[in-house]
């Protein structure tokens, strides 16, 4: 158990709360903690610890601001069930237990009132939430279109802050949009894995020798490579819907 003014410290400061989680944060993770930003998107590599982070910051803002709803949203079960371990270990780790039924709703509810549920992302267990304080969207780059419109109008009235992270997955989707589009009011973070510290360059070029160039790329490059899927290239499909050439064959 932390003091008052321990408490006070780690209230104002998330890279001292990190710390005291045992978390001793990366460079770009403590400009992450640093930031009073409520419009982020993280581009980072595997394994870089972003995952870590957004339960770092759901956990933070929780204990900190009491009545705090806190929604996590992953594309699967499996990738909720893991951030919601994060969260309820971090938690444990402050010296308080997580009721089993809790774990089994992937949520947890402080005495203070704040609440983290972790969803799987499927709209319709969505609809209903309302006054979100910190939507947070793991796996960005996977979850649909459709969610995150779902999702987007709980901030409205709570004015309530938005966190995506995610590896690229193809030129497409909300969270690739977002990233390459011109909007300002985003504070992006783009992380390789080349710059995590515990991923060593041997391991990087045994995954290189492993993979296709562009699953590398994807994974580790913070690239958005074309998707397994599209048989033409974004590029090809831009050149073959430009007005600048004439079509071989009148139209009308
Ligand atoms: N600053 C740090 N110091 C020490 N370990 C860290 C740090 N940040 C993350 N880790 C560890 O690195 C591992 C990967 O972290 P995490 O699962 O958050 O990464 P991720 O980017 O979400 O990975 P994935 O792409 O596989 O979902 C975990 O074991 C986590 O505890
Ligand atoms: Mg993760």
């Amino acid at each position: 158990m932390v003091g008052l003014r321990d408490d006070l410290r780690l209230a104002l400061d998330r890279v001292a709360f990190a710390r005291r989680l045992g978390v001793d944060p990366d460079p770009w993770q403590e400009d992450l903690l640093g930031s009073s930003s409520d419009r982020v998107l993280l581009n980072c590599s595997r394994q870089s610890g972003k995952s870590t982070m957004s339960a770092v910051i759901a956990l933070h803002r929780a204990l900190y601001h009491p009545g705090s709803l806190i929604l996590c949203l992953a594309p699967a079960l499996r990738q909720s069930q893991e951030l919601f371990g994060k969260v309820a270990g971090f938690y444990r780790d402050l010296g308080r237990p997580v009721a089993p039924q809790g774990e089994r709703k992937l949520s947890l509810e402080l005495e203070n009132g704040s609440r983290i549920i972790t969803l799987p992302g499927s709209e319709k267990t969505i609809r209903g939430f309302s006054g979100v304080a910190l939507l947070v969207v793991d796996e960005a780059a996977r979850v649909d279109d459709e969610l995150y419109f779902a999702v987007r109008p709980m901030l409205a009235v709570s004015g309530g802050s938005l966190l995506m992270l995610t590896t690229p997955y193809g030129k497409r989707g909300v969270f690739y949009e977002e990233w390459t589009g011109a909007s300002d009011s985003w504070e992006r973070y783009e992380v390789l894995a080349s710059e995590c510290p515990r991923i060593s360059e041997e391991f990087l070029e045994e995954e290189r020798a492993a993979l296709p160039s562009y699953v590398y790329r994807q994974e580790y490059e913070c690239s958005f490579e074309e998707t397994e899927d599209q048989v033409f290239t974004t590029t090809m499909i831009e050149r073959a819907v430009t007005s600048e050439v004439t079509p071989l064959f009148g139209t009308g």
